[in-house]
């Protein structure tokens, strides 16, 4: 079992990673679940263990990330006459977890909430740092969403993974995991030299032996979040460092909006990295090995088991990418973006805006997704 105790400024919080953790859990001192409509199983058990216990369940898709979801969840949970001591549980994924956070946010001004992690990229990722949001759809020529535009940092209590919900994932949704563990591997080489490295090894190991998948999986998520906890504890409220987590992200969040979301999330921000190394290396003359060696990883084992990506892509009109990307939160009346640092690591770079940085962006674009279409 591993064990982290990440420190916020509102409260400690604990995560726990074993295998069959959810088996095994006491649902009693939840007044609510929220659970993904997927988790059938999962409800199941819940309802055994507990019946009395008030259940919402929703289908997790991107549309179902908004504002309309969350005031019908606070509803469930004023109709169930949910009190402002209660203590409501999120089962499910990324997106299970930024809307019910929000909503824990909300409720009453603010109600404790735990969260059980059921997809490697929310195990990886989502599931510290209390970053929860919605998105919004704006209406102009073209539908364009902006993700996570509305949201509030709100940690939650305990965070209980459990690696067993994995064998039930795709592999592009565990591929989809791994991409964010590989972000986090790059991104730390700034602090540490060895992370990269152990990164490789486990990802090596997991592929080889496929008997020893659950085992590295479970070291791959204490690993990526070791990372996040290192990252958020010193940039709790997202003004500086933990800006870094956002490598490949502004050109990811703008191939899922160009492509309707029909792409897993850490894929496009698998996309997302190599068009920020791209634009890195050509903007800024910013290479070297390390560099090299993680962008072909990313195009070779990452993205490359999934030529079905090259339907979608293909799909992409430079007009809808440009306008999501223009509308990324992150920008101010400059771009900002992460790119890969020459000495290890990434940094936050603002770009004044300009028809150069444009062509040069439309150019990236063009060149990743001919050539992912090409595999
Ligand atoms: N708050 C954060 O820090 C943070 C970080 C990364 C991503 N995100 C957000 O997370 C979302 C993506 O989340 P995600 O990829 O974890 O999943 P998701 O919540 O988008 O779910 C993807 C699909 O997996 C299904 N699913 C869930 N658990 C399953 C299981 N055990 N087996 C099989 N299918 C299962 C869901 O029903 C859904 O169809 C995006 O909206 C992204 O913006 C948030």
């Amino acid at each position: 079992m591993h064990t982290l105790t990440i420190k916020a400024l509102s409260h400690n919080y604990s995560v726990e990673i074993e295998q069959t953790l959810f088996d095994n859990m006491d649902f009693t001192p939840f007044s609510a679940i929220i659970i993904d409509q997927y988790l059938t199983k999962a409800r199941q058990k819940i309802a055994e263990k507990a019946p009395t216990l008030p259940i919402f369940t929703y289908e997790a898709t991107e549309s179902n990330k908004s504002l309309a979801m969350v005031e019908r969840i606070l509803l469930f949970l004023n109709n169930h006459h949910i009190t402002k001591s209660a203590h409501i549980l999120i089962v499910g994924g990324g997106i299970l977890h930024d809307t019910g956070g929000l909503v824990a946010s909300l409720y009453m001004r603010g109600i404790k909430w735990s969260f059980v992690p059921t997809t490697l990229l929310s195990m990886v990722d989502a599931c510290i740092g209390g970053k929860c949001a919605v998105n919004i759809e704006k209406r102009t020529q073209s539908s364009v969403t902006i993700k996570n535009l509305i949201g509030a940092i709100y940690p939650p209590y305990h965070v209980f993974i459990d690696p067993n919900f994995t064998t039930t994932l795709s592999s592009a949704q565990i591929y989809s995991g791994l991409a964010e563990v590989a972000k986090s591997a790059f991104l730390m080489h700034r602090y540490d030299g060895m992370i990269l490295n152990n990164y490789v090894h486990l990802y090596n190991r997991m592929t080889s032996n496929p008997s020893q998948q659950n085992e590295c999986l479970a070291d791959l998520i204490a690993l990526s979040l070791e990372v996040k906890k290192f990252i958020i504890e010193r940039d709790e409220f997202d003004t500086n460092e933990r800006r870094y987590l956002n490598f490949g992200h502004t050109f990811g969040h703008a191939i899922e909006s160009a492509t309707h979301y029909r792409i897993e999330h850490g894929l496009a921000i698998a996309i997302g990295m190599v068009c920020a190394i791209d634009f890195a290396a050509t903007h800024m003359g910013i290479q070297n090995n390390t560099i090299t060696t993680f962008k072909q990883h990313i195009k070779n084992d990452i993205l490359a088991p999934f030529p079905k990506l090259s339907n979608y892509l293909k799909a992409i009109t430079w007009e809808t990418f440009w306008n999501a990307f223009n509308d990324d939160k992150k920008h101010d009346t400059q771009f900002e973006l992460i790119l890969p640092a020459e000495t290890g690591g990434v940094d936050r770079i603002h770009f004044t805006k300009s028809n150069e940085i444009e062509n040069n962006i439309k150019d990236i674009l063009n060149d990743i997704l001919n050539s992912l279409g090409s595999h």
